[in-house]
């Protein structure tokens, strides 16, 4: 009794001595020499931000997150965008916040990386037809169910719809069928990150130390739910490796169709070395937590925006009778879709999913032109929020123009024409991040929201459930359509060959 009371006390000596150097440590944290902006309690940090943005336009300055942000200038983000990682790091930063040693979010993952910009944007032409068939599978999937459906209007729950058919069509590329379809595939695929961010919010977790957060951890239900994920991934990606594996060694893996599998052929090519099922299920849970959420994100808010503009859905309809009229229905079209793509910039513009953009984690030190140096384990970002509604490069910034971009591509010089693309990063525009580590499946993610768009918008006339769009929901340097929001679907006569 007397040994197991000893234990106790030991084991409470040991958290207390964690909790109080970090305590220490957190004293000693880099970014406290800078002047802080903004409410330690509050979750909207888009005061802040304009605040900071209209005090510090020059110079950095920090936000009072529970893990501290300094953000520094815009034209800062030009001098650290091409910084190696052992300078600054955009993994190590998701690792720390997101607690990767729980959740794998920030873990190092350069050959997935690869595939993604190289091999999968290299080869997007090709799968056009792929991703059709798959949004077409999708939508009739959560739309139309029974006859009586036909014509009446449906209400949906938006965004997790969404997530569905943006789930089926990522897996359709990355594992292809049948495991694709598979309900648990799916399931796992989609909450994930959702899980994983409630991991690294964790109020029994985060504010501990290493130390403490690895004694809890086995008795958290969240973290036990990511293992679970993890564990089946691995079992459903074993007989793809192995499948692969002996085509490899018959000589056949090139024969592969698209839809099924392409993605492992071109992963198991980028590894110099031999992997394993953990590894693969591991970039598989990672591309998909850059898949998902933020495309189904930015495709809910584009059918938001869209349904308070029903006139503007009468533009777009057109556009796309006359481009399918002149290209047909196939990839080349995309790209002439100009009403569209400048109606998908404008909606990110103003719903970002990002407010502080470039989130990276200091290295080694790291001096600006104006003189500040940036000492390791700073955490840095740029303020999105205040680049996407600065009137200085969008006028009248809070109005949403949804051609502002195509009228900005119509007059601009010929050489500018790629600028104003939906797909493009830039210092003025970086809502998918900017420089080293832009994202690489925007090529992607712009065919995929393009085509299923275009479907609704022939196949649906669609109208808010509630009176207006409802608000976005801000946590930290996030925001997210309101997960709550509905849409009324109605059946009409679709466009050309655009049929569902
Ligand atoms: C609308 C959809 C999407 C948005 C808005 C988006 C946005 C972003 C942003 C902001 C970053 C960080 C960039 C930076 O810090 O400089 C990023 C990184 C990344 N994204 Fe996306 N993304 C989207 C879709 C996708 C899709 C469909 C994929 C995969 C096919 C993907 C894969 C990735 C990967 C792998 C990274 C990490 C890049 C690296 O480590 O260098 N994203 N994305």
């Amino acid at each position: 009794m007397l040994f197991a009371d000893a234990k106790i006390l030991a084991l409470v000596g040991i958290v207390l001595i964690a909790i109080l150097l970090r305590k220490y440590l957190q004293t000693q944290d880099p970014s406290l020499r800078f002047p802080v902006v903004g409410d330690a309690k509050t979750l909207d940090i888009r005061a802040a931000l304009e605040e900071g943005n209209r005090k510090y336009p020059n110079s950095s300055w920090r936000l009072p997150l529970p893990d501290p942000i300094v953000i520094i200038p815009r034209w800062a983000a030009g001098e650290i965008k091409s910084l190696a990682e052992n300078k600054i790091s955009l993994n190590k930063e998701i690792f720390i916040r997101m607690l990767g040693r729980f959740t794998m979010l920030g873990e190092d993952d350069d050959e997935m990386v690869a595939v993604v910009k190289q091999d999968l944007t290299r080869a997007l032409p090709n799968l056009f037809e792929t991703i059709v068939d798959e949004v077409k599978f999708g939508l009739n999937n959560i739309l139309r169910q029974g006859a009586s459906k036909e014509t009446e209007p449906q209400e949906l729950s938006l965004y997790e719809n969404m997530a569905r058919v943006i789930a089926l069509v990522s897996g359709r590329i990355f594992v292809g069928l049948p495991l694709s379809r598979d309900e648990h595939w799916i399931y796992s695929s989609i909450t994930y990150t959702s899980e994983g961010v409630t991991v690294a919010e964790s109020p029994v977790l985060r504010p501990y130390s290493p130390f403490v957060r690895w004694l809890i951890s086995p008795f958290l239900s969240q973290v036990r739910s990511l293992r679970k994920h993890q564990a089946f991934i691995r079992e459903k990606v074993k007989p793809l490796i192995a499948d692969h594996l002996e085509k490899r060694q018959q000589g056949t893996t090139e024969k592969r169709d698209s839809s099924n599998g392409k993605f492992l052929d071109w992963l198991l090519a980028r590894y110099k070395y031999e992997v394993d099922a953990t590894r693969i299920a591991r970039d598989y849970l990672l591309v998909a937590a850059g898949a998902i959420p933020i495309a189904s994100g930015l495709l809910s808010q584009v059918l938001l925006e869209l349904a308070t503009r029903p006139q503007h859905a009468q533009t777009l309809r057109k556009e796309l009778n006359d481009v399918i009229g002149k290209t047909g229905w196939k990839h080349a079209a995309l790209a002439e879709l100009q009403h569209l793509d400048s109606f998908l910039k404008e909606t990110q513009r103003l719903n970002p999913h990002v407010l502080a953009m470039m989130p990276r984690r200091v290295m080694s030190p790291i001096t600006l032109s104006n003189g500040e140096t940036l000492q390791p384990g700073t955490s840095v970002a740029v303020s999105n929020h205040s680049i996407n509604t600065s009137a200085e490069l969008y006028p009248k910034p809070l109005e949403f123009q949804p051609d502002r971009f195509y009228e900005l591509r119509r007059t601009c010089s010929a050489q500018d024409q790629r600028k104003y693309l939906f797909s493009n990063s830039t210092l003025e525009f970086m809502n998918f991040g900017y420089g080293t580590h832009t994202c690489p499946g925007r090529n992607f993610a712009s065919d995929e929201l393009k085509i299923i768009v275009a479907y609704l918008l022939s196949n649906y006339d669609f109208e808010l459930v509630s009176k207006s769009k409802p608000d976005n929901w801000t946590l930290g340097i996030v925001q997210i359509p309101d997960p709550t929001a509905k849409l009324r679907f109605t059946k009409r006569a679709p466009i050309r060959e655009l049929e569902i």
